[in-house]
């Protein structure tokens, strides 16, 4: 699966975002080391602040259904520049920390990052600390 076709995937699923409020569609495609494809769209809500992101709808069905392993989550908006927000990179990092992320830039040019790199430094705890 290149980054191209993931990219693909995440502008189909992008179709059945539910985003009348914003009216900011996104699609989010993510794709699990053993080649498997778990798509995502926001599903916003009349109380705003409930609304879920692409990402994050994508990698909640992919966790949920016991898949672990990801290699990479492209991101298709509205428009060139959409990026996984703040609270998806965190979110991404319990789970892939080394994830690729994907999605069209100016002229409609592939950029691809690491989630490292967009989220250096990330929170985590570490199993048994905190005490
Ligand atoms: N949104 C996403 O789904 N993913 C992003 O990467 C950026 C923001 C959604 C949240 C909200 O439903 C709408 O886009 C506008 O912020």
């Amino acid at each position: 699966m290149t980054a191209t076709e993931l990219l693909v995937r995440a502008a189909r699923a992008r179709r059945d975002a539910h985003a009348p409020y914003s009216r900011f569609a996104v699609g989010a495609a993510l794709l699990a080391a053993d080649g498997r494809v778990f798509t995502g769209c926001n599903i916003e809500n009349a109380s705003y602040g409930l609304s879920v992101c692409a990402e994050r709808v994508a990698l909640f069905k992919a966790v949920s259904e016991g898949v672990r392993g990801f290699a990479a989550l492209a991101v298709a908006g509205p428009r060139p520049g959409v990026t996984p927000c703040g609270a998806c990179r965190q979110v991404l990092s319990e789970f892939a920390p080394d994830l690729r992320l994907y999605w069209r830039g100016a002229g409609g040019r592939v950029v691809g990052r690491s989630l490292r790199r967009l989220l250096p430094e990330a929170f985590a705890i570490g199993r048994g600390r905190g005490r």
